[in-house]
């Protein structure tokens, strides 16, 4: 019953994930009730939908014990003056923790709780943002290049969008000329 013990490789100066063995890829079309303003993406998809973010994994177990590792990579952009974003999402073990490292570019970790607290925590290369027990979270890219993270979570948590998708994030992130509002 004992799995292997693994190695894996980071590229840290492309920050890419090698001999990656699962990848989700997320299009503009998969973010539609994400975004303030809904015209705005529905053009962008009209445009070519174009990619959004892609997570690189090394698949482990989805169960007790193990730990999931890999990389999210969200492209830059704006939807009307919003940033790109992940879709973001509560896990189904709602206690189920989760560290992220960023490696490449600049962005926040956007979290709230049922109870409508909300927090943005500020990423670029070498911050480490902690997630704690039932934080909902959020990835933004506020910069110009992809914001890349490294991500570590247990490997039984899984994913809950639903109540993410009804509830919303209290805050989103804007940019206005060359500032970044957080409203
Ligand atoms: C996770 C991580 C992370 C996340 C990606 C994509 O729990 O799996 O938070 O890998 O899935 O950044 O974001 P969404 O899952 O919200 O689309
Ligand atoms: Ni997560």
């Amino acid at each position: 019953l004992l799995m292997e013990p693994f190695g894996a490789d980071i590229d840290l100066a492309e920050a890419v994930l090698k001999d990656y063995n699962a990848h989700l890829v997320r299009k503009a079309s998969s973010m539609k009730g994400h975004y303030a303003d809904a015209d705005a993406l529905e053009k962008l998809i009209q445009q070519g939908d174009p990619l959004h973010y892609e997570v690189f994994e090394k698949a482990v177990p989805q169960e007790t014990g193990h730990l999931q590792f890999g990389l999210s990579k969200l492209q830059p952009g704006t939807v009307g003056e919003e940033f790109f974003m992940t879709k973001g999402h509560y896990h189904e073990i709602p206690e189920a923790a989760e560290v992220y490292l960023c490696l490449r570019g600049k962005g926040y970790m956007l979290m709230k709780t049922t109870e409508g607290e909300c927090r943005a925590e500020y990423m670029e290369r070498g911050r480490v943002v902690y997630v704690p027990p039932y934080w909902a979270h959020r990835s933004v890219n506020v910069g110009d290049e992809p914001l890349i993270t490294f991500y570590v979570y247990p490997g039984d948590a899984g994913h809950n969008y639903g109540d993410i998708e009804e509830e919303g994030f209290p805050k989103r992130i804007y940019k206005r000329g060359d500032k970044v509002e957080i409203l």
